[in-house]
C-alpha cells in the first residue's frame, strides 16, 4: 500500500466491516472542560464508553487528532511525537476480542492493506495483576492467526492496561501491535525493549470501570478502542528508518537546514516536532499564555527557539517554519490555510517577546554554579526570562548539573502565578473525570454561560473551561471586571432554574439545524453529522456530549466565589456549588 492511502484504507475497510465514519475532534476540546487537550481518540468519547448510544451507532471508525506531552522528553528519537493522528475503530458493547483481533490481523498483514510480514509481528498481552486475570483470551487468538508464542509477550499493568482518561472511568487490558522496523535480521523470541521494535496498534479491551477508591468495577458495556500510530506507520511504508526521515517531515527538516549552521540531528527533530504541534494548535485560535492550553504552546514554541540557537540559527526562524508547515500540510488540513495569519502572527509575537529576555536569562544561567540548579534559581528563570522548566532542565544537564525540581515546584505552588493546570499535573491526571459533583458543574458551566451573555451580552464568547468535583472555572472574552450587581445578576438568573426545577433534555439533530436553532457550540463539524444538543429548559442550549444531570434542581445553590482577568480581553470566574 502506498503511504498517501493509508487514511483512505483504514477507513475502507473499517466501512466494509460494519463500521461508521465519524469526524473527528478538535485539539482543544470543545465542551469537556475535565481535559486540556484531546490526548487519544477515547476522550471525546468517554460518554460512550460509559454506555450512552451513539448517534452514529455501536461500531465507529475515525481519524483522531491527539496531542501528548506527557513523554516530552522523548521527542528526538526515532518515533517519538507530540502531535500525531490516531487511526481508531470503536465498538460500543458489540464486538469483542476475537473481531477486534482478527480484523487489527487481517489490515496489518492483508496485501490488499499494509501487507506487513508476519514474521516483522510481534504482540503483547496484559499479563494479569491483582486487578485483572492474564488475558489468556487475547493470546489465543493471536496464536491462532499464526503469531508464535515467541511473538508474544506478556506484560504488566504500566504496558498493557489503557485508562482511565482521568483518575475513575472506563479501562481495561490492551494488546499492542509491533512491527520490527531496524535493518537488522528480526529476533526470534519479541521483546518491547528492543529499539527495533516500533509500536503501530493498540487494541484495548474496555470491560471496567475504574471507581474512586481505586476499585475496578466491570463497566455496563464491554468496549473496544483501537489506535494506530499514523505517522510511525505511514514512515513504516515509506521504507524510512525514522518518522522524520518520511515525506511528512523532510521538507519541514529541509527548511531548518537551510537557515541553520549546523546539523544536530536531536535539535532538528525537537524543532520539527514542536513547531508542528504549535502550528496545529495555533489553528484552533489558542494564542501562547501563561496558562492552560496557552501555556504548553508558548512552552514547545520557546523550546523549539532555543534548539534553533543550539542550530546557529541568528535570526527569528519559527514562522518561517509555520509557513512551511501550513504549505505542506493545507491540503489534508484546510483550517491551517484559513488560520494561517494568525498562525503567523503569533508565534512571530511569541518569538519577539522571548528574544527579550532569552539573551538575558543566557547570562543569568550561565553565573550558576555548582551541582544544582536550585528550586529559587529555576523559579527566577521561569517566572523572570520566561524559561520552561523543562529548558532549564536541558541547559542544566548540558553543563552536567541537575535542577532541584520538587524546589521549583514549591516556589512555582507558592507564587500561584499561574493556574495549576499549566504543570504537568492537568496533564498526568486531570481528564474526563464522570463524578456526579463534575457532571452537576458541567450542567451549572452551561447555566453560568447563558446567564453571562443574557447579562453582559452576546460578546461573552465562551474561551476556555476547567472543571474539577469542588468547583467550576470558565473564561470568557469581556473586557472589564464584573459590577457586583451584575455578578449577582448571574447567580440569581442561575439559581431561579434551579429553583424552578427546569429539566434538562438531550436531542440528536444534524449540526446545520443545531446551528440554526440557536444553539451554542463549535460549528467546526462536518456538514450533515449528528451531533447532541442539550436544552435547559428555554434558558440554555449547547452542543456538547454530555454528560448532565437530568434537572437544574439537583445542583443546589451557584455561588461565584471569584473573577479576575486572565489576559487582555480575557475573564475568569470560579463558581461553585452547595448544599
Ligand atoms: N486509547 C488507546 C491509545 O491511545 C487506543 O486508542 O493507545
Amino acid at each position: 500500500m502506498k503511504s498517501k492511502n493509508l487514511k483512505k484504507k483504514y477507513i475502507e475497510f473499517f466501512i466494509n466491516n460494519g463500521h461508521k465514519e465519524i469526524v473527528d475532534s478538535p485539539l482543544i476540546p470543545y465542551n469537556d472542560p475535565t481535559v486540556l487537550f484531546t490526548t487519544a481518540g477515547m476522550h471525546p468519547l468517554v460518554p460512550f464508553l460509559l454506555g450512552q448510544p451513539n448517534p452514529s451507532g455501536k461500531k465507529l471508525v475515525n481519524i483522531q487528532k491527539c496531542l501528548r506531552t506527557g513523554d516530552i522528553e522523548e521527542v528526538g528519537d526515532e518515533f517519538h511525537l507530540t502531535f500525531f493522528n490516531m487511526l481508531g475503530n470503536w465498538s460500543f458493547g458489540d464486538y469483542w476480542k476475537k473481531e477486534a483481533i482478527e480484523m487489527s490481523f487481517e489490515f496489518l498483514t492483508s496485501k490488499k492493506y499494509l501487507g506487513f510480514p508476519i514474521e516483522k509481528l510481534g504482540v503483547s498481552v496484559f499479563g494479569g495483576d491483582k486487578d485483572a486475570p492474564a488475558d489468556e483470551e487475547s493470546e489465543k487468538i493471536w496464536e491462532s492467526l499464526g503469531i508464535s508464542s515467541e511473538r508474544i509477550a506478556r506484560l504488566g499493568k504500566k504496558d498493557n492496561w489503557w485508562g482511565p482518561a482521568g483518575k475513575t472511568g472506563p479501562c481495561g487490558p490492551d494488546s499492542e501491535m509491533f512491527y520490527w522496523s531496524s535493518p537488522e535480521d528480526v529476533p526470534e523470541k519479541f521483546d518491547p525493549s528492543n529499539s527495533g521494535w516500533v509500536e503501530i496498534w493498540n487494541d484495548v479491551f474496555m470491560e471496567y470501570d475504574k471507581d474512586s477508591s481505586g476499585k475496578y468495577k466491570p463497566l455496563k458495556q464491554k468496549n473496544v478502542d483501537t489506535g494506530m500510530g499514523y505517522e510511525r506507520v505511514f514512515s513504516i511504508l515509506e521504507g524510512v528508518e525514522n518518522i522524520y526521515e518520511s515525506s511528512l517531515f523532510t521538507p519541514i527538516i529541509e527548511k531548518i537546514l537551510e537557515l541553520s549552521s549546523s546539523e544536530d540531528e536531536k535539535s532538528l527533530r525537537i524543532i520539527a516536532d514542536h513547531l508542528r504541534s504549535a502550528t496545529f494548535l495555533l489553528a484552533e485560535k489558542i494564542a501562547p499564555s501563561n496558562i492552560e492550553q496557552g501555556y504548553v504552546l508558548r512552552k514547545l514554541i520557546r523550546l523549539a527557539i532555543r534548539r534553533g540557537k543550539l542550530l546557529g540559527i541568528e535570526d527569528r526562524f519559527v514562522s518561517k517554519i509555520a509557513k512551511t508547515i501550513i504549505d505542506n500540510y493545507s491540503e489534508e488540513y484546510s483550517h491551517l490555510k484559513k488560520n494561517s495569519l494568525f498562525i503567523i502572527t503569533e508565534i512571530d509575537k511569541e518569538e519577539r517577546k522571548f528574544e527579550r529576555t532569552l539573551k538575558k536569562g543566557m547570562s543569568v544561567f550561565g553565573k550558576i554554579s555548582g551541582e544544582k540548579v536550585s528550586g529559587t534559581e529555576a523559579f527566577l528563570l521561569f517566572q523572570s526570562y520566561g524559561f520552561p522548566i523543562e529548558m532549564t532542565q536541558e541547559l542544566a544537564s548540558e553543563k552536567g548539573m541537575k535542577v532541584d525540581l520538587k524546589g521549583y515546584k514549591s516556589e512555582f505552588i507558592t507564587h500561584q502565578k499561574l493556574s495549576r493546570t499549566a504543570t504537568k499535573g492537568k496533564f498526568a491526571s486531570g481528564l474526563a473525570d464522570q463524578s456526579e459533583e463534575t457532571i452537576k458543574l458541567h450542567t451549572a458551566a452551561h447555566l453560568l454561560h447563558s446567564a453571562l451573555i443574557k447579562v453582559l451580552g452576546d460578546d461573552c464568547k465562551q474561551k476556555g473551561s476547567n472543571i474539577n468535583p469542588e468547583r467550576l472555572r470558565f473564561d470568557f472574552s469581556f473586557d472589564r471586571k464584573l459590577e457586583e450587581n451584575e455578578v449577582r445578576k448571574v447567580e440569581d438568573m442561575v439559581n431561579k432554574q434551579i429553583k424552578d426545577k427546569v429539566k434538562v433534555s438531550k436531542e440528536e439533530m444534524n449540526v446545520d439545524k443545531a446551528k440554526k436553532s440557536g444553539a451554542l457550540g463549535e460549528f467546526s463539524h462536518k456538514y450533515g453529522e449528528t451531533v447532541f444538543v442539550y436544552s435547559i429548559g428555554k434558558f440554555s442550549k449547547e452542543i456538547c456530549s454530555g454528560p448532565h444531570v437530568s434537572n437544574a434542581s439537583k445542583l443546589g445553590t451557584f455561588k461565584i466565589v471569584k473573577q479576575k482577568s486572565v489576559g487582555a480581553g480575557v475573564r475568569r470566574i470560579k463558581a461553585i456549588l452547595e448544599g
